[in-house]
């Protein structure tokens, strides 16, 4: 158990779909990310899910801090992709379109700016952190972090982070979390059983996940390795083959893989 102060509320286990097949409710955990890890390594199937009320160390992307108070969804899932390695990158659009088609099914009109943060007017109100344990060709499991701030309040951010929002902030009254958690279950099963059937489908996701690209057509800044300043480039999209963001720099068409070498 990776959780001090942890302690299981609820351990349910739905059989009839992949997502939530088993799910453990705690009422604090440093991170589910790490419940969702020790889960995995004790083999439990693909779809667990394992959610705290609140996280006392939750992780952000780029080792950052992920601050989890009461009122937020902050879960993990363990998935079991049969597929190579080197499609690793469709899990960040799936879970990222998923998010976004549960928030406009609350009433909210989200944008996901690439490849996972999903905004409500310029504002973050969802972050998503990958994590998998592999060998050199195939994956082993896949832990998908989703945290949604839906009723909490938004922490102090430290500088030039983006601002944050809450699904409540923008709609003005309290949110069911149940509500948001069933309709992400909905979407992710949905568009996981989509890339499941074949790699043909994948395009079906990243076109689906293009409708809320919030960079499209957007300037941006691109810090590659030069010392020099940054170059500006315009986004034209994504590469349906490879995920990868397609900007204008310069009239030349360049592919980046990496979010972290681009600012707004
Ligand atoms: C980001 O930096 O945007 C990613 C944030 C991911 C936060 C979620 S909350 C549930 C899961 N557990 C964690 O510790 N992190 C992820």
């Amino acid at each position: 158990m990776s959780g001090q102060q942890s302690r299981l509320i609820e351990r349910i286990n739905k059989r009839d779909k992949v997502i939530g097949c088993y799910e453990f409710i705690y009422e604090t955990l440093d991170s589910t990310m790490l419940q969702a890890k020790e889960l995995a390594e004790k083999n439990f199937p693909e779809g667990t899910v394992v959610i705290a009320e609140e996280q006392t160390h939750g992780k952000g992307r780029n080792g950052r801090v992920w601050i989890s108070p009461k009122g937020g969804l902050w879960l993990s899932i363990v998935l079991r992709p049969k597929i190579d390695i080197s499609y690793m990158f469709i899990f960040s659009y799936i879970v990222s379109l998923s998010v976004a088609e549960t928030l406009q099914r609350i009433g909210v009109n989200p944008k996901i700016k690439w490849p996972n943060d999903i905004l409500i007017e310029n504002k973050k109100v969802a972050g998503i952190l990958i994590d998998s344990k592999s060998t050199d060709t195939e994956i082993e499991y896949i832990i998908t972090g989703i945290g949604i701030n839906v009723n909490n309040e938004i922490p102090e951010l430290p500088e030039n982070a983006i601002e944050g929002t809450s699904i409540r902030e923008y709609l003005g009254r309290k949110v069911d979390i149940e509500r948001v958690k069933r309709y992400l279950y909905d979407s992710l099963e949905k568009n996981y059983s989509i890339i499941r059937k074949s790699k043909e489908n994948y395009v079906e996701i990243l076109k689906k996940w293009d409708n809320f690209n919030f960079l499209k057509g957007r300037t941006v800044r691109i810090y590659d390795k030069s010392p020099s300043a940054p170059k500006l480039g315009k986004v034209i999209g994504i590469n349906f083959n490879t995920g990868s963001l397609i900007v204008e720099v310069n009239s030349k068409k360049i592919e980046l893989l990496d979010s972290a070498t681009i600012r707004t």
